[in-house]
């Protein structure tokens, strides 16, 4: 996850893209207003008498405040603070059609809160760096659309809740990153030169799905074995990197096991897969739509109990290690 649009308002005014969303939103509003023109034929800020023959149902448009009746003004509750505490501001905010919170976090920056910090990167739901809570569920800012909420309805916005707050909306997740670096990464095959890989579809299409992650930590966020018990982060990797370890696993040419890494135990008696009661949380905040429970944390339990429960499989274990 990059940092480099981790935006603290005023601090980067200047080469803040989320700067200029009222410019853009003033533009989208007079592309709306110059193609209700072209379809009315009457000059915008006016209001057309419609054809009483040819009206559709829909009501006139309401400009009496010179905007689209598709804009509108929302309640937004946004938490503001740093590691000392904090606490939930209230804003009046402008909502345009097809604007996502990340717009209208954006559009707070530039009007009315100038040193509101928030990360993101892509706008476009691939880099993973919006992450936060919306109305207490983790989710990305940038993919949750405001047509999702009724007009009335209060929109809050907190940071993650498994990490420590940095400032505002942005949360350290360097949680994550050391767990990443505890998993030990794909071991080649002794006897094959890079390049002469090669690999069933089935069992490409597998693993394919998890390299969808996008590394975003929802599910991280989400997993109650560490967001109510920090003092679990110690000793769980949390689903992400479960998955992982899964992945590799179930990797035909991975060669761990050949060099003593058995990454089922490891999964299970270094990063916690026994905590996990695959209560598939996770898998319902996963933004890239990943079966991370059912793809890859229940099929990885399940070897794990294999290799400890089945005695053929047991005894096999100890025969193939002696020699
Ligand atoms: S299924 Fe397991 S890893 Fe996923 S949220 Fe539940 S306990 Fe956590
Ligand atoms: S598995 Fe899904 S929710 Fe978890 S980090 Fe990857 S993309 Fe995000
Ligand atoms: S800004 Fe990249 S995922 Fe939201």
């Amino acid at each position: 996850m990059s940092t480099s649009n981790e935006v603290t308002g005023a601090d980067s005014a200047p080469d803040d893209p989320g700067a200029e969303e009222p410019a853009a939103g003033s533009s989208a509003r007079a592309a709306n207003e110059s193609a209700s023109e072209a379809a009315t034929g009457a000059p915008s800020g006016t209001t057309a008498v419609p054809d009483q023959a040819t009206a559709p149902d829909t009501p006139p448009r309401d400009v009496s405040d010179g905007r689209p009746e598709t804009s509108y003004d929302a309640h937004f509750r946004v938490w503001r603070g740093d590691p000392e505490g904090g606490r939930l501001e209230d804003f009046t905010v402008e909502v345009n059609e097809g604007e996502v919170v990340l717009d209208i976090i954006h559009r707070l920056q530039a009007t009315q809160a100038g040193d509101l910090a928030v990360r993101w990167n892509c706008k476009a739901g691939k880099c993973g760096s919006c992450s936060a809570e919306i109305n207490g569920r983790p989710r990305l800012l940038c993919m949750t659309r405001m047509s999702t909420f009724e007009r009335a309805d209060v929109v809050t916005v907190t940071p993650l809740r498994a990490f420590p707050v940095v400032r505002d909306l942005v949360t350290d997740v360097s949680y994550n990153y050391t767990k990443a670096r505890e998993i030990p990464s794909f071991v080649p095959p002794a006897e094959l030169a890079p390049g002469e890989y090669r690999m069933q579809q089935e069992d490409v299409e597998r693993s394919q799905e998890f390299r969808k992650c996008i590394e975003c930590f929802l599910c991280q966020d989400t997993c109650h074995v560490v967001r109510d018990h920090e003092e679990n982060k110690q000793s769980f990797a949390g689903p992400r990197f479960l998955m992982r370890q899964a992945e590799l696993d179930m990797h035909p040419l991975d060669a761990a096991e050949e060099q003593g890494l058995d990454r089922k135990t490891s999964a299970q008696e270094e990063h916690g897969l026994g905590y996990c009661n695959i209560t598939k949380c996770c898998t319902e905040v996963c933004p890239e739509g990943i079966r991370i429970t059912d793809n890859a944390l229940i099929p990885m339990k399940e070897r794990v109990a294999d290799r400890k429960y089945d005695p053929l499989v047991w005894l096999g274990n100890k025969i193939r290690r002696r020699s």
